[in-house]
């Protein structure tokens, strides 16, 4: 983590404009951000601990907490939420079991709701990872939880198949 951080960090003059992406490399490594990390990442680039710790805790793309396998951000802005966020949030909450800030017992899911994401022209809509889905209607929410679920499986049945001589 430290070699990256210092090779992001040169591109910057002031090592507090490389806060950012110090912690974009350090969340892709952990997966999460606790406390000793976020004091990592402000030695590494020697700035004050508490300016790492609000941006962490500021911007909704870091975690200081685990989080679940797939990472479902609802948006409720407002023109999702003429569009029927509300509705899919609820019926998300009912589908995964869980409140919106929670992550389901299996680690599989985590769900969120956030601010406008920028793709208001398929509102309602839905980050999973990288991913946006939208124009989102309850048929498919659980076609998209459906084959997140698969995908889940599959790349578990791959991790438990035993590599052959030679792979
Ligand atoms: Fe939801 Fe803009 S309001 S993407």
């Amino acid at each position: 983590m430290r070699e990256k951080i210092e090779e992001a960090a040169a591109r910057y003059p002031d090592q507090r404009s490389a806060i950012m992406p110090a912690l974009l490399i350090a969340q892709q490594e952990h997966g999460h951000l606790p406390g000793p990390i976020l004091e990592e990442v402000a030695d590494i680039l020697g700035v004050e601990r508490i300016w790492v710790y609000e941006l962490a805790t500021f911007y909704t793309l870091f975690h200081t907490e685990p989080i679940g396998m797939f990472h479902l951000q609802l948006c409720d802005n407002v023109s999702c939420m003429l569009c029927g966020s509300e509705d899919l949030l609820k019926h998300l909450e009912t589908a995964l079991g869980i409140k919106k800030g929670e992550t389901t017992p299996d680690l599989m899911f985590t769900l969120s709701t956030v601010e406008c994401l920028g793709a208001c022209e398929m509102a309602p809509v839905m980050q999973v990872g990288d991913d946006y889905h939208g124009d989102l209607d309850i048929g498919r929410i659980d076609t998209l939880l459906s084959r997140l679920r698969a995908d889940a499986a599959s790349n578990a049945a791959d991790d438990a198949v035993p590599a052959l001589p030679g792979e």
